[in-house]
């Protein structure tokens, strides 16, 4: 019998669906049944306990009375990348002109269109895993995956030393911090051996040659806890402007997943290309969500106090189940979890493969652990593999977005009894 022809363009034909989209459905499914599940899969927000900040909301409201329901300008509205760039100066440091501004409809197009500007099929793509989308972005552009695994040691954050041996030749360097999937960052340290790495990398290049460009993810940036600091690699290395495309927006800093909108600052050629990509596609961000959010980046009392309130939200969360783990720790579970550092998740390890459940059967490797977590202790959690490391790394992403904290002691609970009925 001949192979089946495919239908469709091998793009479409293989492009994996989001494997996090495909547990929620499976999660809503028991949900419907009456079950009480702990979901701490999505790394979106529960509206009711995170809603968008009220200014924000009024803003969106007063424009839409407006009428600004036009087409938006190409490369953003001039208002709004007026307000990054200050938002940006003052509160991070690198100066950008309006034309290394782009505005689009969330970080997910800025990622899309960057990849699309600067690799052909076949370039190297070096991004650390576990780490958030990649490996689908990559396989848009047809480049040649170089993953790079990283170690707990390093709250598995890429160092220069992980990087290093992969760096020759390549073309995009992915990095993103805080990080998703392990809400953990780059120290200044970590962070300057890299950036040393890629200018290293480009002098050695000639002039002929490609040079190598860093897309940093900062979707997270405003959602650092205690004394975390974070760094980007423009204001640590300056000479890095002209390498580094930043991904950046409101979908998380502001619970605004749904707001949709995002923007990049990076050098004009490449910003300009990106804007090209994008008008193609229409993925700007709707207008007046945009002049929405000119108004409210520069609403420094209100972006502070929500900011501070949201950032202490996430964090009481994150802490109490990271104390809880340890706990669970210490009282000889195989369980471990690392200190939160930023974002909205929380790195543990559940280490159980290998043991017998109370009825005898087996859990053979990692996704029997994981099944037998939604089952047992209905608690769901997304697995470091679904980011792209080797399947049975026992190590999970917990996102608190969705999480109340009144129900944090009840999951540590159900957790506890599910680990001691396995043998
Ligand atoms: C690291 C990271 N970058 C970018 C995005 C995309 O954000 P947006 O919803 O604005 O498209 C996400 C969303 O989950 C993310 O986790």
């Amino acid at each position: 019998m001949p192979e089946k022809t495919p239908l469709l363009s091998n793009l479409a034909e293989t492009l994996i669906g989001s494997e996090i989209v495909r547990m929620n459905g499976e999660i809503k499914e028991k949900m419907k049944k009456g079950e009480q599940i702990f979901n701490f899969t999505i790394g979106d927000f529960d509206t009711s306990i995170f809603p968008i900040p009220i200014e924000l909301e009024e803003e969106i409201i007063h424009a839409y009375r407006k009428h600004f329901t036009n087409y938006p300008a190409g490369e953003g509205e001039p208002e709004l990348r007026k307000s990054v760039a200050q938002f940006i100066k003052e509160r991070q440091g690198p100066e950008y002109s309006l034309e290394e501004i782009l505005i689009a409809s969330g970080g997910r197009p800025v990622i899309y269109s960057a990849y699309r500007a600067i690799c052909d099929e076949g370039d190297k793509v070096v991004y650390s895993v576990p780490s958030w989308n990649n490996n689908h972005y990559v396989h848009f552009v047809k480049g040649h995956h170089v993953t790079v695994p990283t170690s707990v040691k390093n709250h598995f954050m890429p160092t220069a030393e992980d990087l290093r041996p992969h760096i020759a030749g390549a073309r995009l360097l992915a990095l993103c911090s805080p990080q998703n999937p392990t809400g953990t960052t780059f120290s200044k340290k970590q962070l300057e051996a890299i950036c040393d790495l890629v200018i290293e990398e480009n002098a050695r290049r000639g002039s002929y040659e490609k040079k190598l460009y860093i897309l940093f993810d900062q979707i997270y940036w405003q959602l650092t806890f205690g004394d975390i600091v974070h760094y980007d690699p423009v204001s640590l290395r300056p000479e890095l402007k002209e390498y580094t495309i930043f991904v950046d927006g409101i979908s998380k800093c502001f619970a605004a997943t749904g707001v949709r909108v995002g923007w990049t600052m990076g050098p004009e050629v490449i910003i300009s290309k990106m804007k090209a990509i994008m008008s193609h596609i229409g993925t700007w961000a709707p207008l007046p969500e945009q002049r929405a959010t000119s108004k409210y980046l520069m609403q420094k009392w209100s972006v502070d106090n929500n900011l501070r309130q949201f950032k202490s939200s996430l964090h009481d969360r994150l802490v109490k189940i990271h104390t809880g783990f340890l706990h669970l720790k210490k009282e000889g579970y195989p369980v471990d979890a690392i200190t939160p550092q930023g974002g909205m998740y929380l790195s543990v390890k559940i280490d159980a493969a290998g043991k017998h459940t109370a009825e005898g059967s087996l859990l053979h490797d990692q996704s029997d652990v994981t099944r037998y977590l939604l089952d047992e202790a209905k608690l769901a959690i997304v697995p470091f593999s679904v980011f792209g490391t080797e399947e049975n790394v026992p190590w999970y992403r917990l996102s608190v977005g969705a999480c109340k904290i009144d129900e944090i002691q009840d999951m540590l609970n159900k957790l506890k009894s599910a680990l001691s009925n396995l043998k």
